[in-house]
């Protein structure tokens, strides 16, 4: 029994069709298991914008600090085109993830076994994949030389005397890739004992720092296997040879774009979720931010055809992580489990035979399965 507050934030598209899937599963933990969650729904993203003139409030980053964990859907609307998006949907996850100080974004990717048909990779090659990718979440690219206190990058496009020209720069310190580099290790321990560092040494000054600090930490953890990767190579290996990895540590863009390949492993982006942690605790565990990796999908928003399981499996991380409460988080994760072997499948999963379902339905059943556990 345990009082718990949680912040809702849907966003945009699919990202409020899935979250209010991941809160019906919530609910039904909260009957099956005598907690008590208290959630407050706020906006971001397009929406946020449209209402508040921001893509995210003051307000909002407030009742965010005051929560045991936020729950995220995803952000981003179509751009119609000719006009000058001043303020970006997604400048609510930059502010959200640089203000709370979420660095680590963990990523796990555990193809289900009933699904090893239905992914574009062949099943022999799947068997026994499970590997966690662990994204430095608050440095390189996406922030660049940052101005103290503005969240998210300023814009540089400027105008010279050959035309425009855009700058963007990739700066990480020792300690910001030291704390990400020390959170893979000590997550391998608990795993296979293996860590994959992930770079562009042979051609970036921060990717030779990178995978120097890791060769440095690396002597504190004997008991660990350490190899590195270039991001090109490793794009390649993870779908020529999945099972071989075990923990992946990289930074923010590789990060970003090794997961959404990864997503295939697991048979669509509607399966993978994630979480984003730092080092502050509440009174129950990590303060954290969960989403699925997905975006907003407007290509099929508002058709109750979106996958809720990445937002449902990101409950179940926030289960686990933020509320300490694994058997609840196992049950989810069973739950979802059992609503697959029984066939039932969103549209992004194309198999012959399957009982096709939309959003709502699909986190109906993972809900019932969740209350019958
Ligand atoms: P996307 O992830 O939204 O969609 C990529 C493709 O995958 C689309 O064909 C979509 O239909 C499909 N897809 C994604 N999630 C799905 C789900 N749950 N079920 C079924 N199919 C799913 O990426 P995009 O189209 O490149 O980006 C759209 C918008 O989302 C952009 O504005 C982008 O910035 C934003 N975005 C936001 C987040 C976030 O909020 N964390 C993450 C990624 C992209
Ligand atoms: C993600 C998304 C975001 C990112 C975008 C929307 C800024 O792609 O969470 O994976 O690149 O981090
Ligand atoms: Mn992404």
């Amino acid at each position: 029994m345990g009082n718990y507050t949680i912040t809702v934030l849907p966003g945009d598209g699919i990202g409020r069709e899935v979250t209010d899937q991941a809160v019906r599963v919530l609910q039904a933990i909260a009957s099956r298991y005598g907690h008590s969650f208290t959630f407050h729904h706020a906006l971001v993203g397009g929406a946020a914008i449209e209402a508040e003139g921001d893509a995210i409030s003051d307000a909002t980053m407030e009742q965010c600090q005051r929560s045991d964990a936020i729950l995220f859907g995803a952000v981003g609307v179509p751009t119609k085109p000719g006009t000058n998006q001043q303020i970006k949907p997604e400048r609510s996850l930059f502010r959200l993830r640089k203000g709370l100080e979420f660095f680590a974004n963990l990523r796990p990717v555990r193809p289900f076994k009933a699904l090893l048909n239905a992914s574009s990779i062949k099943p022999e090659v799947l068997q026994g994949t499970d590997l966690i990718v662990v994204r430095e979440l608050t440095g390189g690219l996406y922030y660049g030389h940052m101005e103290p206190g503005i969240p998210g990058k300023p814009s540089e496009i400027r105008e010279t005397d050959k035309g425009y020209e855009a700058i963007d720069t990739l700066l990480y310190t020792e300690g910001e890739i030291e704390r990400i580099v020390r959170t893979a290790f000590d997550i391998a321990r608990g795993r296979q004992k293996k860590v994959t560092s992930v770079d562009k040494a042979n051609v970036l000054s921060s990717s030779v720092l990178w995978r120097r600090v890791v060769d440095r930490v690396a002597a504190d953890y004997p008991d660990i296997a350490t190899e590195h990767l270039l991001v090109d190579a490793c794009a390649m290996h993870l779908i020529r040879r999945p099972s071989n990895f075990d923990v992946i540590v990289t930074e923010n863009l590789f990060g970003d774009i090794l997961t959404d390949e990864a997503s295939m492993l697991a048979s669509s982006m509607g399966m993978l979720p994630s979480a984003s942690l730092g080092t502050r605790k509440t009174e129950h565990g990590i303060f954290g931010l969960y989403e699925p990796i997905h975006g907003s999908a407007p290509d099929i928003a508002g058709q109750d055809k979106a996958n809720p399981i990445a937002a449902i499996l990101s409950a179940a991380m926030l289960l686990r992580h933020s509320l300490s409460l694994p058997r609840e988080a196992e049950a989810v994760e069973a739950a979802v489990e059992a609503c697959i072997n029984e066939g039932y499948r969103t549209e992004d999963i194309q198999e012959e035979g399957k009982k096709k379902v939309g959003t709502q339905e699909m986190g109906q059943r993972i809900a019932a399965a969740v209350s019958q556990a």
